[in-house]
């Protein structure tokens, strides 16, 4: 057999700023930037915040949450979902949006999620049912990701447990 070359597309919508955004977009990533007032990131200083919407409109924020012992520590993304799935288990997640502050100011790229929150944005996916649409805020511009498929191709998932 011999050697396949396969390539993958992931897709990202850019807009140029917030006005930019559908309504409910630009609603949820304020929601985000609001969060990160919140966090508690004394070591990093790095403050995230996260909101997600729910498929009925309620949006859940959350923010990172540091510990003097460092793997302890949460990241905002992890919180968020740890909630709105705790506490809203029928309804799948519309979308998630994420933004985050250093040295006092909205990072100028958008904030993207580390490897772990991006496996756990695909168990949220896997458990719905259903895409979840992922908005990165950043000063200089803002992505959106119909899923997390564009973020985690090849990712590892529940069908993979079966063979
Ligand atoms: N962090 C998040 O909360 N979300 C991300 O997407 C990236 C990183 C947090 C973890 C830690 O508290 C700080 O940011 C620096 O890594």
């Amino acid at each position: 057999m011999g050697i396949e070359k396969k390539k993958y597309e992931i897709v990202v919508h850019e807009y140029a700023s917030l006005s930019d955004l559908p309504e409910n977009d630009r609603s949820l990533v304020q929601a985000a930037m609001e969060a990160t007032k919140n966090a508690w990131a004394p070591y990093s200083e790095f403050r995230v915040g996260a909101a997600a919407e729910t498929e009925h409109g309620k949006i859940i924020t959350g923010n990172n949450r540091e510990n003097a012992a460092f793997p302890s520590g949460s990241c905002a993304e992890r919180t968020v979902l740890s909630y709105t799935g705790a506490n809203y288990p029928d309804q799948k997640i519309r979308a998630i949006a994420i933004a985050a502050t250093t040295g006092g100011k909205f990072t100028s790229r958008p904030v993207s999620p580390c490897g772990n929150c991006r496996q756990l944005i695909s168990e949220e996916e896997d458990r719905t049912g259903s895409p979840i649409r992922i908005i990165l805020y950043g000063r200089s511009g803002i992505a959106v990701l119909d899923g997390v498929s564009a973020l985690l191709p090849l990712r590892f998932s529940n069908s993979n447990l079966k063979g």
